[in-house]
């Protein structure tokens, strides 16, 4: 499945190839440091492997690779929730450090979006984001998420406890 962005990005289904970029991408801090745990660093080619593995099994969260100009960039992810929060998606992504700044993600939430309202029995679909990160609450205000709140010291990340915003968009 693709999903075409714009003249030069599309998202597309992970391939077995991709382990390799992947692992030379990702093994970067500054980007595990606003990801969740299961997103490790280092991060090796073995976590890579076991990444895609897990894509090319998954058959009810979409998961897509972020792709400009026929090269991996990054990846985006919805995790449809369960039981009372299975009209909710939880919405995760991240793109190499070269490319921050150029206003890919922006661009990818809202054609994501478009497509987890369109295709999926969902009505509500929200982040989590570190309050030390105001580039991906940025991202997600730019396409009408709103700032529900603050879960205080909800996280643990690198050995401290971190305020978590919840940043929702209803469809
Ligand atoms: C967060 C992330 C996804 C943003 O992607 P991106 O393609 O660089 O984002 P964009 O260029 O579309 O937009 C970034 C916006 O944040 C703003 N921004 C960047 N750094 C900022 C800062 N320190 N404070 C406030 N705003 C900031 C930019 O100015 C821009 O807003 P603008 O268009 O109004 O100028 C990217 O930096 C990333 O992958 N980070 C690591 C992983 C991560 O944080 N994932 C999200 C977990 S919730």
């Amino acid at each position: 499945m693709e999903i075409i962005v714009n003249n030069e990005i599309k998202l597309r289904d992970w391939r077995k190839s991709d382990q390799k970029r992947l692992a030379s991408l990702a093994n970067n801090q500054h980007i595990a440091n606003f990801m969740m745990d299961s997103f490790p660093h280092p991060y090796t080619k073995k976590d890579a492997e076991e990444w895609i593995n897990m894509c090319l099994k998954e058959t009810k969260n979409p998961l897509f690779v972020i792709e400009r100009k026929g090269e991996l960039i990054g990846g985006i992810g919805g995790h449809i929730k369960d039981d009372i929060h299975r009209y909710n998606a939880e919405l995760g992504y991240w793109i190499a450090e070269n490319y921050w700044g150029k206003g890919v993600v922006s661009q990818v939430i809202e054609k994501f979006c478009s497509h987890l309202f369109s295709n999926y029995k969902i009505n509500r679909i929200y982040a989590d984001v570190f309050s030390t990160n105001p580039a991906s609450g940025r991202v997600l205000e730019k396409n009408g998420f709103i700032k529900e709140g603050t879960l205080k010291k909800a996280g643990y990340k690198n050995g401290l406890f971190i305020d978590l915003l919840v940043y929702s968009k209803l469809k």
